[in-house]
């Protein structure tokens, strides 16, 4: 299976001349591979300018490249009396393949649920997007069995009612809150237990076989120091890069690692 690599700019950088500058470098740093899958998920207002035409070259600049294009997040509906909301029609249309949804941010300062996201993850598929949800427990602090319960209920809520064949479009990160925006990453020995238990998961939801390559992330302080150990110990099948995806270079490198694998 391909390793998948996604860039999560949050709400950076400020300005559309910034984002055009970090993206063409991201192309010019992430290099060509046949065995990553590379995702960039700007603010979406900047998607429509960064839009890729069928055959892979950008709109902008001339520039050829591989990258996909990832929105953030997205509404559960097409089109209505929805203020502020962006439909998953409306990102398949200027070329998003991929949706991150769940994301603790979103949960914690946007009021996302596991209702919400369920609804968001129906909607997505049934537009055509592929989705990544991300899921993670808030402390360690209590026991084991109580965090554990958490991811659980998240990936359950998350995918409740989604049938076996729309999985295949389905990606889980895990992203322990307390390693994002810190310094303080999870370490792949952990991350390998929870990418199995994700799985286990998925395998009372959808059965064994659908489990066994379901796709798990990791994100949460993925830097180039640790993208490797994660990668290679971690039991996962790729990353979600918060910070370190502002830096193209890198970026280019946490690229570099996943594809030398
Ligand atoms: P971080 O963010 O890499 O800056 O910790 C990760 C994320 O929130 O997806």
């Amino acid at each position: 299976m391909k390793k998948l690599i996604v860039a999560n700019w949050k709400c950076n950088p400020a300005t559309l001349r910034q984002a055009q500058e970090l993206f063409r470098a991201t192309i010019k740093a992430v290099p060509k591979s046949k065995n990553v899958k590379v995702v960039v998920c700007p603010p979406s207002v900047y998607l429509s300018g960064f839009r890729f035409s069928a055959k892979g070259g950008s709109a902008f600049g001339g520039q050829v490249s591989g990258l996909k294009l990832g929105a953030q997040d997205v509404f559960w509906e097409d089109t209505g009396a929805y203020t502020g909301a962006v439909g998953p029609r409306m990102l398949k249309s200027v070329g998003v393949t991929y949706v991150v949804m769940g994301h603790s941010e979103r949960r914690e300062q946007f009021g996302d649920t596991n209702e919400s996201v369920r609804k968001k993850v129906a909607a997505a598929l049934k537009g055509g997007l592929c989705v990544i949800v991300c899921v993670g427990e808030k402390t360690r602090e209590a026991d084991a069995s109580e965090y554990a319960l958490y991811v659980k209920k998240e990936v359950e809520e998350a995918l409740r009612g989604i049938s076996k064949a729309a999985l295949k479009n389905v990606v889980v990160a895990y992203e322990p809150l307390w390693a994002i925006g810190s310094d303080e990453a999870d370490t792949p020995e952990s991350t390998l237990e929870m990418a199995l238990y994700i799985r286990k998961i998925i395998a009372g939801m959808f059965g064994n076989v659908v489990a066994q390559s379901f796709p798990v992330l990791y994100g949460g302080s993925v830097n180039i120091g640790n993208a490797r150990a994660f990668l290679r110990d971690g039991g996962v099948d790729g990353l979600l890069v918060g910070r370190a995806s502002l830096d193209s270079k890198a970026f280019g490198k946490i690229v570099e690692e996943a594809n030398g694998l």
